[in-house]
């Protein structure tokens, strides 16, 4: 299958495939540019320059340049900056959508609503902009007051993720505008499109040369590395995987960088015999086949209480059974591709280990052969503990499922993991509900849902899920320093 005009056209007319710095589109400094795939096709969309060392701090020359005026903007203009972002968004979802199935896989429903969850970010943080405040308070001992004001943090640093390309971007970059902070932004490798869209959009609707800078880049370290051993960096905001974001904390401790840290989970889909199973299994299908299963908040593990462990299994096989494969631009696909090999073969290396040691494979099972990065939604019954799938991320289609008796259990195995970032329980029982969100070392919950994802909420985990919060009141804090100044009032 080849890239129709159709789609060629969207591309060109959407994307400048080259580095946005200090408000001009540039080639790489070496010249040199890479090639961004179809995950549905594995053929080449279009190619993007490569951003060097030199490119990625004259980023930060860009950003830092700006970061005064910025920080001086009105907070009004920051927000109506914003807002219209979100509103072209949204007038241009389809074509952005189709962009983003293009380079990610997933369908294009998908990527239409990955597309209003991103805006509405920056729709969140426009009306954030203009509630960024202080205190005066009266010290206790009486002889003085205490005003504590906010300021931007200075420039960040924001590495994106491929598996939201768009989401994951805004919900850094709106509270960062909103807030008054400059960024240098490395999109990822495989789907920097989406952001340069993005880029494009943000410099319609006016926002500053140097604000915001763009470096696509086939490397973390020559670039990220770069700007974050330079002291005129002051943050880092990261999403992906929780090696990488060691990696990125030891990086930052030379400076004592802010940092925000997004990374991996093992989310457990907890049901009780006491759930509604229909509702469960529909929330199920939710949270483990959105973008494919390739998110830190898919269900990892579903954890379910014995009595009812055979029928929710069977329930879910048969929904999970059901969905089509296709490339995303197809209208009648439920399921694209995974976004390459790589992560196709790690799937099939956690689902060859669970069926070696005696699950039972209830629906798929494999991969796809031909083009593109397939692999069938499948669910594994009886998975035994010692499963590599019931302690690594999947990042995939797949739904191991395993039994526990009582409550408790329930509650040990779904902790029993170094990720907390998010859990989702059903149960129809309310006093169990309070107790056991209670009992979950987790940043999030989905009770009775399949989703928690929401830009009004505070996104992030504990453990080694991560820190800090996007989205949300909160989402703006981490774009924010307290200055505090101790007041004399000569009493
Ligand atoms: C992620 O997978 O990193 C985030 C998903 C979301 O925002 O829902």
């Amino acid at each position: 299958m080849t890239t129709s005009d159709h789609e060629q056209r969207v591309i060109d007319e959407n994307v400048v495939p080259r580095l946005q710095i200090g408000g001009e589109w540039r080639d790489a400094s070496s010249g040199a540019s890479f090639g961004v795939e179809d995950p549905a096709t594995g053929r080449v969309l279009c190619r993007v320059s490569d951003a060097t060392e030199e490119d990625a701090l004259a980023a930060l020359d860009a950003a830092s340049r700006a970061q005064a005026a910025w920080a001086d903007h009105p907070p009004r203009e920051r927000g109506e900056i914003l807002r219209r972002a979100w509103q072209l968004l949204i007038e241009r979802r389809d074509d952005l959508a189709l962009l983003m199935t293009l380079e990610m896989g997933k369908p294009l429903a998908e990527s239409r609503t990955e597309i209003t969850y991103g805006a509405e970010f920056l729709r969140w943080f426009s009306e954030e902009a203009v509630r960024i405040d202080g205190r005066w308070s009266r010290e206790p001992g009486g002889s003085g007051r205490l005003l504590t004001m906010k300021h931007p943090v200075g420039p960040c640093l924001l590495i994106t993720p491929w598996n939201f390309p768009l989401a994951m971007g805004t919900r850094k970059i709106g509270p960062a505008i909103a807030a008054g902070c400059t960024m240098v932004l490395k999109p990822a490798q495989l789907t920097p499109l989406s952001m340069l869209a993005l880029a494009r959009v943000l410099e319609e609707v006016g926002l500053p040369a140097g604000v915001l800078n763009v470096i696509p880049s086939t490397s973390a370290s020559r670039t990220a590395g770069a700007v974050m051993a330079d002291p005129r960096l002051r943050k880092v905001s990261f999403t992906g995987s929780t090696p990488v974001g060691r990696t990125l904390m030891a990086q930052a401790s030379q400076n004592l960088l802010r940092m925000s840290m997004e990374l991996g989970g093992n989310a457990p889909f907890v049901v009780f015999e006491d759930a509604d199973l229909d509702r469960a299994i529909e929330g199920a299908v939710i949270a483990k086949m959105r973008n494919i299963g390739e998110s830190c908040v898919a269900a990892n593990r579903f954890l379910v209480a014995e009595a009812v462990a055979e029928e929710f299994a069977a329930g879910l096989a048969a929904k999970m059974g059901s969905l089509r494969m296709g490339r995303g631009t197809e209208p009648e696909a439920d399921v694209g591709p995974l976004i390459d090999e790589d992560q196709r073969s790690k799937v099939t290396e956690l689902v060859e280990d669970a069926v070696g040691r005696g699950g039972k494979v209830l629906a798929g099972g494999g991969r796809r052969e031909g083009a593109g990065y397939f692999f069938e939604p499948t669910v594994i019954g009886a998975v035994p503990d010692d499963s590599k799938i019931l302690s690594e991320e999947v990042f995939g289609p797949v739904a191991p499922v395993t039994a526990f008796g009582t409550e408790d259990e329930g509650v040990a195995r779904a902790n029993g993991t170094e990720y907390g970032l998010v859990a989702y329980v059903f149960t129809r029982d309310l006093e169990r509900a309070l107790r056991v969100v209670e009992g979950l070392e987790v940043g999030m919950i989905g009770l009775n849902r399949g989703l928690v994802s929401n830009p009004a909420a505070p996104f992030g985990g504990v453990k080694q899920s991560g820190f800090g919060r996007e989205g949300g009141r909160e989402g703006i804090e981490e774009y924010l320093s307290t200055k505090y100044v101790a007041v004399d009032t000569g009493e």
